[in-house]
């Protein structure tokens, strides 16, 4: 039988999808419902699909965040280490055109909704210009992205200033001269923080618990290419020396009046940011405890003091979301996700996630290696463990860090950990540059 495959999104993890797909010979087609490849990293002052905003650079250097069928060499020879999101976008789209997935793919395309039929069959319904389309495929590849429906906090009382979630920040100018909180301790937290001290009257953040922030450099080389050396060791190992490293660079968090820390390294996503301590010994960020109410535009602290602001920012990350799917045949939004490579469900055999972990790293580096298993699997040249299910509910009970139970924390892995094992099921001759020549289905030509 002749497979006919649809995939979910053109950002940086369908588009991978889609490129091994049809470097394998077999007919996909992608839907995303921008007009552009690059999702998330496709930057607008609207509300879009994308997070990023106008100061965005990547936190995970440039040799340790390509393809390794197109590396950033291949791009641009002078790309920074740690690349802008305009950049990124640029990237994304000269992969697209390098292998010739534009025709594959059908931009302007929303999935409203994916059926399961059995395990050759799926009835897919997407909606362009209002007008909408079910189609059958035998496989579906779901590449959404995750960091795009914004996750609120609620606190007890009301605040009567403007309360915004960081997908909706997108620069710092409009807090020009405003008193500004920002609530939460990951990467967005900390980079707002710094964008909005530039121009506000004060910027202060809020912590419910004790972060580490690892500096971008160490010793003049990006931190991820130091931590690397130590790739070989035991995960526990590996974090007690980065632990180690980064009391000695930068002493305790006390020091900056920030909470202290009181799990692992690992223990929660790490957050990367080269300018908060600055920032917080300059005294344009000013850190604060958890909050425990709104009163008006006064917000009352765990340590029971209160300050009056103008904005509050909530840096409190996103939903894991699948729209498309009946919430009582898949529903990942408050974990667990129990995915065998983070990629195949334990029953649903027509089915694949990709992109859909949180690496200690970068994402699309592995979503490229799920893709070539993926495909690897299609042609027949790779078959499925059997214990399948046993192997899914030990990605749950077993992961590669033992980190702190909030929603944030239900898709990691550790970036090579990953990595060597996707590598593991693949041929070694895995790497694969040639532009792809097959017919595309919505040109009905040969391209
Ligand atoms: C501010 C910010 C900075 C980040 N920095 C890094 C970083 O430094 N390194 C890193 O590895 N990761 C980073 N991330 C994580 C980010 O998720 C990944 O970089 C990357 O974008 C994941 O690619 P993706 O293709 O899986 O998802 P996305 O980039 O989100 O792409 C998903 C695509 O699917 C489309 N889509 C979604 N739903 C539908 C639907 N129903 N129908 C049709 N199309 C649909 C969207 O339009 C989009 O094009 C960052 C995230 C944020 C918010
Ligand atoms: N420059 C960049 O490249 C960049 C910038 C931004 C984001 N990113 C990436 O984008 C992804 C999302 O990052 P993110 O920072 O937006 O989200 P995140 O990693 O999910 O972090 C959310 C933060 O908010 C806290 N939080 C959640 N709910 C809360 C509540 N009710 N009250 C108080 N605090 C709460 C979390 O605390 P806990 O620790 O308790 O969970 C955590 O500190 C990550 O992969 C990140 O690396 C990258």
């Amino acid at each position: 039988m002749k497979y006919k495959i649809a995939v979910i999104g053109a950002g940086p993890s369908g588009i991978t999808a889609l490129k091994n797909l049809l470097d394998q010979g077999l007919d996909a087609v992608a839907f995303d419902r921008n007009e552009e490849v690059g999702g998330n990293w496709i930057y607008s002052e609207k509300e879009s699909h994308s997070s990023v905003f106008e100061t965005t650079h990547i936190i995970s250097s440039k040799t340790l965040s390509q393809y390794e069928d197109f590396p950033f060499d291949e791009f641009d020879p002078e790309t920074a280490d740690y690349p802008s999101h305009e950049v990124l976008r640029n990237y994304f789209q000269a992969y697209a055109r390098k292998f010739n997935l534009y025709p594959f793919i059908q931009f302007g395309t929303m999935v409203k909704e994916c059926k399961w039929i059995d395990e050759l069959h799926w009835q897919v319904t997407t909606e362009k210009d209002g007008i909408e389309k079910t189609e059958q495929f035998t496989h579906l590849v779901v590449a959404n992205g995750h960091h795009w429906k914004p996750r609120y906090p609620e606190y007890p009382g009301e605040f009567t200033g403007e309360f915004l979630h960081s997908h909706h920040f997108k620069k710092a100018a409009p807090f020009a001269g405003k008193r500004v909180l920002v609530i939460g301790g990951g990467n967005s937290a900390c980079d707002v923080a710094v964008e909005t001290s530039r121009v506000s009257a004060s910027t202060a953040i809020s912590w419910r618990r004790g972060y580490r922030i690892v500096p971008k450099f160490f010793f003049g080389k990006p931190s991820d290419k130091v931590a690397e050396q130590t790739k070989w060791f035991p995960v526990k190992v590996r974090g007690f020396f980065n632990q180690l490293l980064l009391k000695v660079m930068l002493g305790d968090n006390k020091a900056y009046g920030l909470r202290p820390i009181t799990e692992p390294f690992g223990a929660t996503h790490p957050t990367i940011n080269d300018e908060l301590l600055h920032k917080i010994r300059h005294g344009k960020v000013k850190p604060r405890l958890d909050i425990t109410r709104f009163e008006g535009k006064k917000v009352i602290f765990e340590d029971g003091k209160s300050e009056e602001f103008d904005s509050i920012i909530a840096c409190t990350g996103y939903w894991l979301s699948h729209p498309f799917f009946d919430k009582n045949f898949i529903d990942y939004s408050s974990g667990p996700v129990p995915l065998y490579l983070k990629m195949f469900h334990p029953k649903i055999t027509n089915l694949y996630f990709i992109g859909m972990f949180q690496p200690l790293g970068c994402i699309w580096p592995g979503a490229e290696l799920q893709s070539k298993l993926m495909a690897q699997e299609l042609i027949g040249k790779w078959k499925r463990p059997k214990n399948m299910e046993a192997l899914c509910e030990r990605e749950v009970t077993d992961p590669h860090y033992k980190q702190v139970n909030t929603p944030r924390h239900t898709i990691t892995v550790d970036f090579h950990l990953f990595v060597k094992s996707l590598k593991s099921h693949l041929p070694k001759d895995y790497v694969s540059k040639r532009p792809i020549l097959t017919k595309s289905p919505l040109t009905e030509s040969t391209v």
